[in-house]
């Protein structure tokens, strides 16, 4: 499955394959996977960008200070349950392409205080489409049949799978927390869109990422850090939870391709072939960390002796894994990642990228257990 560096630019230089050079409004693009699929886009191609975010905890420009002076990249504040603000940002930048990544998008929180997840993931879902019906159905047939509305997906809508099997695109919603049932309910939104309506649409659903810019409340960029600080690194229940990890600039030349390239109406599963338990994925990341940051901090000898079992997190899906044949077959994308070369990168990038993350924790945010029911 593994492809050369080579193989990947060219995954996304083929996805011009829509002849020109084109406008993409990206919802949530200050965010972890929003500001890679910037970064990819104006790196390896000519097409313009609306970033629309709010600027939640969650959305932080300084992972675009790469591209924020480009002349292809433009930046506005809103938030997308604004009816009026939405309306106007579209109608503004004119965008071939919406890809609307905004969400909140971590299921502890989502225990804690549910209302922000129905309200920016369903209510705010609801009114982008509106907004974007609207813009869709004023244009010429050619500019109407070139449009896509591109909405940004996880794999936990599906719930939680037994010992074998993998989702496919024909499993069956049945979500566990709040958190994938917002986002359930967002999917059949924009599939409803597409079958009433009539506005043309693709939906992804995806693993979990990890990679550089993550905020540092989701697992892999939490124990790095609290590693490195020498804080103990907290594992749910048994550890025995098996995510499928992808590598987050494979995420986002999947989901260029799909965005530019995918079939009108269709869902596409993406995922990275790296099932691993998340005990395992915490004592990879401590055996790194030995090597690369082998000054340990006072007290302890090797990393892994900060691992601290705590209690589970209410309604824990027990396994994910996703079947992407299907984005493979038709679209050619595979990810260039494995979880070795992926999780190296990443914990080297965030030993040399201090200065990002000390900015985010100096925020509101410090690291403490959420997500155990007892409210925020
Ligand atoms: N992280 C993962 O592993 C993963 C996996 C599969 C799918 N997804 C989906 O991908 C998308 C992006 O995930 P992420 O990890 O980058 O999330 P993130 O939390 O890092 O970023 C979300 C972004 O959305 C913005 N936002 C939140 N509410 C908003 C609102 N009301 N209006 C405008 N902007 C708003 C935030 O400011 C932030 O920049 C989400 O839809 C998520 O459900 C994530």
């Amino acid at each position: 499955m593994l492809r050369t560096v080579r193989d990947c630019r060219r995954n996304v230089v083929n996805s011009r394959s829509m002849g020109q050079d084109m406008k993409f409004l990206i919802t949530g693009g200050a965010g972890f996977i929003g500001s890679a699929v910037i970064r990819c886009l104006i790196a390896d191609m000519n097409h313009d960008i609306l970033n629309v975010d709010k600027l939640t905890y969650a959305g932080n420009l300084e992972s675009l200070t790469a591209v924020a002076d480009s002349a292809q990249y433009a930046f506005a504040q809103a938030d997308i349950c604004d009816p009026e603000a939405m309306r106007r940002q579209i109608a503004g930048f004119q965008p071939d392409v919406i890809m609307h990544l905004a969400a909140e998008s971590h299921v502890d929180r989502s225990i804690d205080g549910p209302l922000p997840f129905i309200q920016t993931n369903i209510v705010g879902t609801y009114t982008l489409l509106e907004a974007a019906r609207t813009f869709w159905s004023s244009l010429p047939d050619a500019a109407q049949s070139r449009f896509r509305f591109h909405h940004i997906s996880t794999d936990e809508v599906y719930g939680s799978l037994g010992a074998t099997g993998s989702f496919t695109e024909d499993t069956a919603y049945d979500p566990s927390s709040p958190y994938s049932a917002s986002k359930a309910s967002s999917d059949h939104l924009v599939r409803s869109w597409h079958r009433t309506f009539g506005l043309p649409v693709v939906i992804t659903n995806c693993s979990n990422n990890y990679g550089p810019y993550q905020f540092p409340e989701k697992l892999i960029p939490l124990m790095i850090l609290n590693a490195i600080e020498g804080k103990p690194l907290p594992v749910y229940g048994k550890g025995d939870q098996i995510r499928d990890w992808l590598y987050v600039e494979d995420h986002a030349r999947a989901l260029i391709a799909v965005a530019t390239k995918g079939k009108v109406g269709h869902t596409y599963n993406i995922g990275g072939h790296n099932e691993r338990k998340n005990i395992d994925v915490v004592q990879t990341i401590c055996r790194i960390l030995d090597a690369f940051a082998p000054d340990h901090p006072p007290g302890v000898d090797r990393y892994e002796s900060l691992i601290t079992y705590v209690n589970d997190r209410p309604g824990h899906d027990r396994r994910y894994a996703i079947d992407a044949s299907k984005i493979e077959h038709e679209l050619g994308w595979t990810p260039c990642e494995t979880f070795e070369s992926g999780i190296r990168k990443t914990v080297e990038w965030y030993l040399g990228n201090r200065p990002w993350w000390s900015r985010v924790l100096d925020g509101t945010y410090r690291r403490e257990r959420l997500g155990l029911g007892t409210g925020v």
